[in-house]
C-alpha cells in the first residue's frame, strides 16, 4: 500500500517537473544585463515613423459618455476639462512639431459625434477634419483610432459592446466618421485594447461599466472581435487600399515562482484568455468556443501597445484594489506599481509576429510625474525596437504614450505619462527632459 502511494506520488512529481521543465524552456522570460548594453547604439530605418499617442476622453475635455458618466456614479477624479485639447489643439500640435513626429494616433469621440442616437453634430466632424487637414500641413501622417474606451451613454444604456445587437450602430458611426476622413487618412485603428476594455470593465470593474462577471467578460471579448471584424469588413469595401488593424495590448502573464506548477498554470491560462484567444481570433477566425470567420486576418497591420509583464501566482485577485504587482528584486517599479521590463516587448513582438502583418508601435510609455525613470524606460525599449528591426521584424513607427500627460482613466491625474508635463491649474505644457531625448532621438534618427 505505502509503496504504491510512494510510487504514484513520485510519478506525480515526475510528470510535473517534466511539465515544468518544458514550459520554462517553451516560455524564457530572458532578462538582460543593462549595463552591458550601450543604449546609444539604436538606428532606425530611413522611413520609420516617429510618433506619440493620446485618446479623445483623456486630453480633450468636457465629454459626456459611458466614462464621464462612470466617473460621476462612482465617484471617482473627473476627467473634467483635462487637457482642454478640444480648444487647444492647434498649439498641442506645435508640440508635434517641435518634437520633429512623422505620427500621431489619436481617437475620435463617438459622444461627440452622435450625441443622441441618429443625431450627428456636424460641426464636431468639421473639426476633426481641420485637424487632419493641419496634421497633413505639417506633414504628420494622422493614425485615427475609433474606439479607445469611450462612447455615448445612450450606447451605453443599450449594453455596448456586451449587445451583439449594437454592432450595427458602431458600425454605422464608424462609416460615418470613415466617410468624411479617408479621403485624408490612410491609416485606422479601429478598436483600442479590447482585452483591456473587456477585463477592466466586465471583470475587474474599474472602467464602465463596472461589472464582475466572467461570463460577460468573454461575450464582451468576442463581440469587441465581431464589432472590428464587421469594420474592418466594411472600411475596406468602401477603400480597398486604406490600412486597417487595431491596437492590442500584449501583456506578457509569467509565473511568479518559475519552478512552481501552479503559477505556471495560472499564467498561461491568463496569457491565453488575455492574449491568445485573441491572436486565434484574428488568425483563425474562432473565439472562445464562438465561430467568427470574419475576424479571420482582418488586420492589415497590428498596433503593438507595450507596458509591462505580470507576475502571476496562485492567488488571483478580483479587484483593482487587492491587484498587487510583483516584481523580481533587480527589477524597477514604475509609478503606476507594475515594473519596468523592456526585454518583454521583444516578446510582445514575437508574439504579434505570427500575424504576418506590419507591426506598429501604437503605444509605450511609462507614469513618471518627475521624469527620474522615463530617460532610461525610453532608451532601454528604443534599443529593443531597433534591435528587432536588424533581426527582420517589420516595425514601421513607434508612438510613445503620451505626447502630454493626461486623464488616466480609473487612476485619475495622478499618474503622468507625458513627454510634456501639464500643469492641469493653468494648463500649462513644459517639454520634460526625457521629451527633449526623444526630440533629439528623432533629429538624429536612431
Ligand atoms: C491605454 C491608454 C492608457 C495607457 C497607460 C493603455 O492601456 O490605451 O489609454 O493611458 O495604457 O496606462
Amino acid at each position: 500500500m505505502w509503496l504504491w502511494l510512494i510510487l504514484v506520488l513520485s510519478a506525480l512529481l515526475a510528470i510535473s517537473l517534466f511539465i515544468v521543465l518544458y514550459l520554462r524552456n517553451k516560455h524564457p522570460e530572458p532578462h538582460y544585463n543593462w549595463e552591458e548594453i550601450d543604449l546609444n547604439a539604436i538606428s532606425f530605418p530611413e522611413k520609420f515613423q516617429w510618433g506619440t499617442a493620446t485618446a479623445a476622453h483623456q486630453v480633450e475635455g468636457h465629454l459626456s459618455n459611458n466614462w464621464s458618466d462612470f466617473e460621476e456614479k462612482n465617484d471617482f477624479e473627473r476627467s473634467g476639462a483635462a487637457c482642454d485639447h478640444w480648444n487647444r489643439w492647434k498649439d498641442d500640435f506645435d508640440m508635434l512639431t517641435n518634437l520633429g513626429l512623422s505620427t500621431y494616433r489619436f481617437s475620435i469621440e463617438w459622444s461627440r459625434l452622435e450625441p443622441t442616437e441618429g443625431t450627428w453634430n456636424q460641426e464636431a466632424m468639421e473639426q476633426y477634419s481641420s485637424m487632419i487637414d493641419d496634421l497633413l500641413e505639417r506633414g504628420i501622417r494622422p493614425v485615427v483610432t475609433l474606439h479607445h474606451f469611450s462612447h455615448p451613454i445612450w450606447w451605453e444604456e443599450k449594453g455596448g459592446f456586451a449587445n451583439r445587437n449594437n454592432i450595427p450602430s458602431f458600425l454605422n458611426y464608424c462609416e460615418k466618421v470613415f466617410d468624411a476622413l479617408s479621403d485624408r487618412v490612410d491609416v485606422w485603428c479601429t478598436i483600442n485594447e479590447p482585452t483591456v476594455f473587456s477585463t477592466m470593465g466586465y471583470t475587474l470593474g474599474q472602467f464602465p461599466p463596472g461589472k464582475r462577471s466572467i461570463l460577460l467578460t468573454t461575450k464582451v471579448m468576442k463581440n469587441l472581435m465581431r464589432a472590428h471584424a464587421e469594420v474592418y469588413h466594411s472600411l475596406k469595401e468602401k477603400k480597398p487600399d486604406a490600412v486597417i488593424g487595431l491596437a492590442k495590448n500584449v501583456t506578457l502573464f509569467d509565473p511568479l515562482n518559475r519552478w512552481s506548477p501552479i503559477d505556471w498554470i495560472v499564467s498561461r491560462i491568463l496569457d491565453y484568455l488575455w492574449n491568445g484567444a485573441w491572436r486565434k481570433g484574428i488568425l483563425k477566425g474562432k473565439m472562445l468556443g464562438s465561430r467568427i470567420p470574419k475576424a479571420k486576418n482582418s488586420l492589415d497591420f497590428i498596433g503593438l501597445n507595450y507596458y509591462t509583464h505580470f507576475l502571476t501566482g496562485l492567488f488571483m485577485p478580483t479587484s483593482t484594489e487587492e491587484l498587487e504587482f510583483a516584481k523580481r528584486d533587480h527589477e524597477i517599479s514604475t509609478e503606476f506599481g507594475y515594473p519596468m521590463y523592456a526585454e518583454g516587448f521583444r516578446r510582445a513582438m514575437e508574439f504579434v509576429s505570427p500575424l504576418s502583418v506590419p507591426i506598429e508601435i501604437t503605444e509605450n510609455g511609462v507614469a513618471d510625474e518627475n521624469d527620474t525613470l522615463r530617460p532610461e524606460h525610453l532608451k532601454r525599449h528604443l534599443w529593443i525596437v531597433s534591435e528587432a528591426i536588424k533581426d527582420g521584424f517589420d516595425i514601421r513607427s513607434y508612438h510613445h504614450w503620451s505626447l502630454m500627460d493626461n486623464f488616466e482613466w480609473a487612476e485619475g491625474y495622478k499618474m503622468r505619462f507625458g513627454l510634456h508635463a501639464v500643469d492641469f491649474d493653468n494648463q500649462q505644457r513644459k517639454l520634460r527632459k526625457s521629451g527633449k531625448i526623444f526630440q533629439d532621438i528623432i533629429s538624429k534618427n536612431g
